[in-house]
């Protein structure tokens, strides 16, 4: 038989969702795949139940429930102060994760080479080489997770860049890139001419006193920016597979007919009911955001007193630890004994590096307090991990 194609020979299989197989195995508790075990609002699923026998259940528009469209440009405009025009600078797409695959494949022509941020979550890589570009790594250097602007600009100006991608806020680093780090990649991005496609699942996770700018609303943004983002965090909707892109009339049109040739539309009724969710006011996001500061100053007040060294995380829900001191030369071998002798998953901290780093592990923390409690406690035993 021929051969299968080159282009995905070299993908494994998601480490996060072996951890999480992992963790089942040892019935530890699982911090590695990043979701919710909570309850998403009751208006969202009343809603839901209350659509159920009438629908709607055959395709909506290819690029979204006109509501749906509706009511996110308001909600756009609500939170960063942008013209969002409903039909021409909006695609509805499964989850976040088709829209960065949606909109690397409206910029990137095979042989162009896209900059990314490393450590990064790990579906970039694989757009990447799915739209047959090049991946340029930039490092995000621990603890802070910051950029040297003379490194971004050496990668940036490399012959084919196209894009770069921006994860802000930042999974795994927890990172919320200031306005001078925007300006900065801003500055690059019009003086080299590239498109920056954005993921911004985690908009409305970010701690005080650090704030979420939508890079867009940079000057001479709007026009090269490409933004994704999702209804899967902010509402605890994962599994809903609800996102959009949010980009110019030019750049939108592209997208509209990838997204048609990729999956046609996203799931109609769960537009209509998600719409309840983009019609929130304001305490809805307050409360989602005190909800998680309890859970990452819980969990973070947890690691000082067991003793380990970990990134505050300025926004999202995910913390990065050092295991430098349990001396282990991979920490995918730490992670699953982690599982098997203290009962915690977590996900080894090479998945996200391109650079050859063992140091650290990702903890997830949006888990029930008494779920984070019960993982706390396992983790007090975790010098039963030195070598
Ligand atoms: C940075 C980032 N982008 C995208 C996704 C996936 O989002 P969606 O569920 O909207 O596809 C995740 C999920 O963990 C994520 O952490």
């Amino acid at each position: 038989m021929k051969t299968l194609s080159k282009r995905t020979a070299d993908f494994t299989d998601s480490v996060i969702r072996r951890m999480t197989r992992i963790s089942l195995k040892y019935g530890a508790v699982n911090l590695s795949q990043g979701f919710p075990d909570f309850d998403p609002p009751a208006e969202i699923t009343k809603r839901l139940a209350k659509i159920a026998p009438s629908g709607p259940h055959q395709y909506a528009l290819t690029w979204g429930a006109q509501n749906f469209r509706e009511a996110l440009a308001k909600k756009q405009k609500h939170f960063s102060g942008m013209d969002v025009d409903p039909d021409e600078n909006i695609v509805v797409t499964a989850g976040s994760t088709e829209a960065m695959m949606a909109a690397m494949m409206s910029v990137c022509d095979p042989g162009d080479r896209v900059v990314i941020f490393s450590p990064f979550y790990e579906n970039y890589g694989a757009d990447t080489i799915l739209s047959g570009a090049e991946p340029v790594y930039v490092p995000l250097i621990p603890p802070e997770y910051g950029f040297d602007p003379d490194v971004l600009e050496a990668a940036v100006r490399q012959e084919g860049v196209k894009a770069l991608v921006l994860c802000n806020p930042s999974n795994p680093s927890g990172k919320v890139l200031s306005m001078e780090e925007l300006q900065i990649i801003a500055d690059l991005a019009i003086k080299y001419d590239i498109y920056v496609i954005t993921d911004e699942v985690y908009e409305h996770i970010v701690y005080s006193p650090n704030r979420h700018i939508y890079l867009a609303t940079l000057e001479g943004m709007a026009e090269r920016t490409v933004m994704c983002s999702s209804l899967s965090k902010t509402y605890s909707i994962t599994g809903w597979r609800l996102g959009y892109v949010i980009a110019s009339k030019e750049i939108t049109e592209r997208v509209k007919k990838v997204h048609d040739f990729l999956t046609v539309g996203a799931a109609a009724p769960l537009m209509e009911a998600a719409v309840e969710g983009l019609c929130f006011p304001d305490e809805y996001y307050d409360e989602l955001l005190e909800c998680y500061t309890r859970k990452r100053d819980l969990f973070c007040n947890g690691l000082d007193d067991i003793g380990l060294y970990y990134t505050k995380p300025q926004g999202a829900y995910y913390v990065m630890v050092d295991i430098g001191r349990y001396g282990y030369e991979s920490d995918l071998e730490f992670c699953e004994k982690l599982a098997e002798k203290v009962g915690v998953g977590a996900v080894p901290g090479s998945s996200f590096f391109k650079e050859d780093e063992n140091r650290y592990i990702r903890f997830h923390f949006a888990k029930k307090e008494d779920t984070l409690q019960e993982a706390l406690g396992r983790l007090a035993d975790i010098d039963r991990m030195k070598k």
